[in-house]
């Protein structure tokens, strides 16, 4: 190469050298084989089931097949130039029931992709819950029950000693938020229940499912990295209004502050707990100093921003369920979710990388000290497969180009931002909307489950291998 080459093809937008350039999946979403080696039940195979539950009544049983395609998939992985890939153990693959007894044949599964990852050059970053709770569990009480966390905290202990040798990087649970709220308040998730004082027991014992996970994993070493993952949003009040400058601080405390709070700063918001009034009955003594052991990294999946009104009635701007539900925001049933008329995805969300930007720098300012990582970003599109057979999906790559630079910025203002992982790898089964949201860099085709990298995959790869983004 030229020294003129090796000037014109630099990037401008330089990352540090070190930066994890990732992409995520997750178990239920990709790997079928759900009554294969020894796996157990989950609530998602028993939710997929009930009439209503999913678009067009779909299911993950086969999914994009990758518990059998795994190899093929890391191929792909390392043909892009991915540094990193982050993927979630389903936990009844390891205790079919919950607890007790080593599955092996599932815990091996996931040793050889581990394996396969690394014989690839590609960092396995592992999520030990990503919403697939054992069936026998729920049946038990689910997350309203405190029993959950400690079973979560022995499962994590068994996976951290059979992985931890070979991987470095953990999380715990992938978004809480959504785990309690979507799953026990609103409904529209695994297990469906409309019960919104459980649902916040469900949140506080995921979070001390975390904290006794950590606490778990720490005892058995000390050189694993072990983070906690929240999704946030940015949220703006509609106008200067009292009513919805309130709105936007009740929406902040449950989806943001609740979760950050609790993780970073060892107490619930102040203001949350009061608008919860007596539903604020789920902490008992000791259970804040578990839930806020100190971390190695925070993971955050950010994906929009929300307007909000305390004007009932507004129009919702985020996507409805697709089946009747009730709603997740417990305690906030007088705001609204208004259209902000910026452009939309697929999914209705708001494309906004100033949001992103917003969260990185309070973060850094309001919760010092922790490093961070983009665990999730990334934007469903109505992908169409040309004659030639290419996805040529260009607002999805212009949404990840955006969200890099915002990144960039961060970094650049002096954010602690280790690294970054598209959602998704693959097009996937995107729970109750099923298989019609694609989020993939990668298209399926899900009759043949043929993968193709889309024009944004490309870029990626592009942009991983030059380290930057071009200015
Ligand atoms: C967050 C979840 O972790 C993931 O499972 C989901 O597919 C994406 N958001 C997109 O909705």
């Amino acid at each position: 190469m030229t020294t003129q080459e090796t000037h014109t093809q630099s990037p401008i937008l330089v990352f540090p050298t070190d930066f994890a350039w990732g992409a995520a999946t997750s178990a239920y979403q990709i790997e079928g084989a759900v009554s294969e080696d020894g796996r157990g039940a989950s609530i998602w195979d028993t939710f997929v089931r009930q009439p209503g539950r999913v678009v067009n009544g779909e299911n993950a049983d086969v999914a994009i097949d990758h518990y059998h395609r795994y190899r093929d998939d890391v191929a792909l992985m390392a043909d892009l130039g991915l540094g990193a890939y982050r993927f979630s153990v389903s936990w009844p693959r390891i205790q079919p029931d919950g607890s007790g007894a080593v599955n092996v044949k599932g815990l091996d599964f996931y040793s050889r992709l581990v394996d396969e990852l690394l014989a690839k050059g590609i960092d396995p970053w592992v999520t030990l819950y990503h919403w697939d709770l054992p069936q026998a569990l729920e049946d038990a009480g689910g997350w309203p029950s405190r029993d959950t966390a400690q079973r979560f905290a022995d499962y994590a202990a068994i996976v951290h000693d059979a992985l931890g040798d070979r991987v470095r990087n953990w999380s715990t649970v992938n978004e809480p938020w959504c785990a309690a709220f979507l799953g026990y308040a609103s409904g529209e998730h695994a297990p469906g229940r409309r019960e919104p004082a459980k649902a916040m027991h469900a949140a506080h014992n995921l979070l001390r499912a975390h904290g006794l996970a950590v606490q778990a994993m720490r005892a058995q070493r000390q050189d694993t990295r072990i983070g906690g993952c929240v999704n946030l949003y940015a949220i703006s009040p509609q106008t200067g209004s009292e009513a919805d400058v309130d709105a936007a601080r009740r929406i902040d405390g449950l989806q943001n502050r609740f979760f950050l709070d609790a993780l970073l700063k060892g107490a619930y918001p102040e203001d949350v707990l009061q608008d919860l009034g007596p539903m604020a009955d789920f902490v008992r003594d000791g259970d804040m100093d578990v839930i806020s052991v100190p971390l190695d990294m925070l993971l955050i999946n950010y994906y929009s921003r929300f307007t909000v009104s305390g004007v009932p009635g507004g129009a919702a701007s985020a996507a409805a369920a697709p089946t009747d539900s009730g709603s997740p925001w417990v305690g906030s049933e007088h705001v609204s979710f208004v259209n902000a008329g910026r452009p939309v995805t697929a999914m209705g969300w708001e494309i906004d990388d100033s949001g992103l930007y917003e969260i990185l720098l309070r973060l850094a300012r309001e919760y010092p000290r922790v490093p961070l990582v983009i665990s999730e970003n990334g934007a469903a599109f109505d992908d169409v497969v040309t004659e030639a057979g290419a996805v040529l999906d260009h607002e999805r790559l212009a949404y990840i180009e955006a969200h890099l630079r915002t990144c960039h910025a961060a970094i650049e203002a002096g954010v602690p931002l280790q690294g970054y992982f598209a959602w998704s790898l693959m097009d996937n089964f995107e729970w109750a909307w099923g298989y019609g949201k694609r989020f993939g860099l990668v298209h399926v085709d899900y009759g043949t489950q043929r993968r193709v990298p889309k024009e944004s995959a490309l870029w990626y790869s592009g942009t991983i291998r030059r380290g930057g983004l071009n200015g």
